[in-house]
């Protein structure tokens, strides 16, 4: 029997992730091939006419599994019976602004949104926030929308993990679904700490660590970490624009994994809700290895902190906290 239609919000529909993530949505990319997709797609007023031409190609590519599309600039409408919120709409830093004020603009919209989620999507909805700062964004989404649990707002750091992957790939010439267990601790920033000390490579002979492959411990505790933390800057600098099919790429993989389960053995990174795992203060939401089933995740425990590690999973929960200080100081 057909399965029922899921809805999916896009915020910052029009923007250039939204652009690369619908079409990813609607071709089954994030949920599955069998499962169908109504697509809310919400953006500001004056990226209206530009949202309602991603409706009109949404259309044209006449996609199965896409039963529907709302595209609008009302956040009621958008939110209404969502089960999968994916928030990608924010605002940008403009030349000669400071970071203060970035935040407050998106303390602003993540307090608001959160408030319309937590009046008009489905219970249990899970939220996925992309938009920078995506932690400390998803953070106040939380603050904002108290009936929703907590385990179901999460920020993206999956994108930072492939990046680990793909350079790991890239340095040992190996397939990139050969590599697993990467972990981001931390921020979606550049303190994020990129770790590959329980990371491994299949090989001909079964699996073997990365440290063992990579003999070069410089590299792995240098060039490796500048790489990944510095990536999105990099991007930027290329492109003339941030990253976008990487990011609406990793947002699948991210949902996709969190509804329909990690793989036996294998761990992701999402940026949840912190308990106080790894003695990383509770109440941040916080970069951690999960492994997910039933649409749950769950923090992979008990893995081995070495004297490196722990100081750079420490500086970057230290700007975590640095950054919640900001945003609620932007609320008062
Ligand atoms: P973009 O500027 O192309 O698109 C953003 C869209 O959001 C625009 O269409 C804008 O009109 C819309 N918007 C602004 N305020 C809104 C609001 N209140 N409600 C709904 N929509 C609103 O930007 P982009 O390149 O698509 O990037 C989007 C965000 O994702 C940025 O904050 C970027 O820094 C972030 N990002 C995060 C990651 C990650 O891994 N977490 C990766 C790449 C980019
Ligand atoms: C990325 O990691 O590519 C982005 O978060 C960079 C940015 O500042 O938009």
């Amino acid at each position: 029997m057909a399965k029922d239609p899921v809805r999916v919000l896009v915020t910052g529909a029009a923007g250039q992730i939204g652009y690369a993530l619908v079409p990813m949505i609607a071709r089954g990319v994030m949920l599955g091939p069998d499962q169908p997709v109504i697509l809310h797609m919400l953006d500001i007023p004056p990226a209206a006419e530009s949202l309602n031409g991603v409706k009109m190609e949404l259309v044209d590519a006449a996609f199965p599994l896409l039963k529907g599309v709302v595209a609008t600039t009302d956040v009621v409408e958008a939110c209404n019976g969502v089960n999968i919120a994916v928030m990608v709409g924010g605002f940008p830093r403009k030349e000669g602004m400071e970071r203060k004020d970035v935040m407050s603009k998106n303390v602003a919209i993540y307090k608001s949104q959160a408030s319309a989620l937590e009046q008009y999507a489905a219970k249990n909805c899970k939220v996925l926030v992309v938009a920078n700062p995506a932690n400390t964004n998803a953070l106040i989404l939380k603050e904002f929308a108290p009936s929703i649990p907590e385990k179901n707002i999460t920020c993206l750091t999956r994108l930072d993990h492939n990046r680990a992957l793909g350079q790991i790939s890239e340095r040992l010439n190996v397939q990139v679904s050969d590599v697993k267990n990467a972990i981001i601790w931390g921020n979606h920033s550049s303190t994020q700490y990129p770790d590959v000390s329980h990371a491994t490579v299949k090989t001909p002979s079964g699996e073997k660590p990365v440290r063992q492959l990579v003999s070069d411990d410089d590299w792995l505790k240098g060039e490796f970490i500048t790489t990944v933390q510095q990536r999105g800057a990099a991007i930027i600098k290329a492109r003339k624009l941030s990253s976008a099919l990487s990011a609406a790429s990793a947002a699948c993989d991210h949902i996709h994994d969190w509804v329909l389960g990690t793989p036996e053995g294998t761990w992701v990174s999402m940026g949840v809700y912190s308990d106080g795992s790894y003695n990383v203060p509770a109440g941040l939401i916080y970069s951690y290895p999960v492994t997910c089933r039933d649409g749950e995740w769950t923090i992979v425990q008990g893995l081995s902190i070495d004297e490196f590690s722990r100081k750079k999973l420490d500086a970057t929960a230290e700007e975590l906290a640095e950054e919640k200080a900001l945003a609620y100081s932007c609320l008062s």
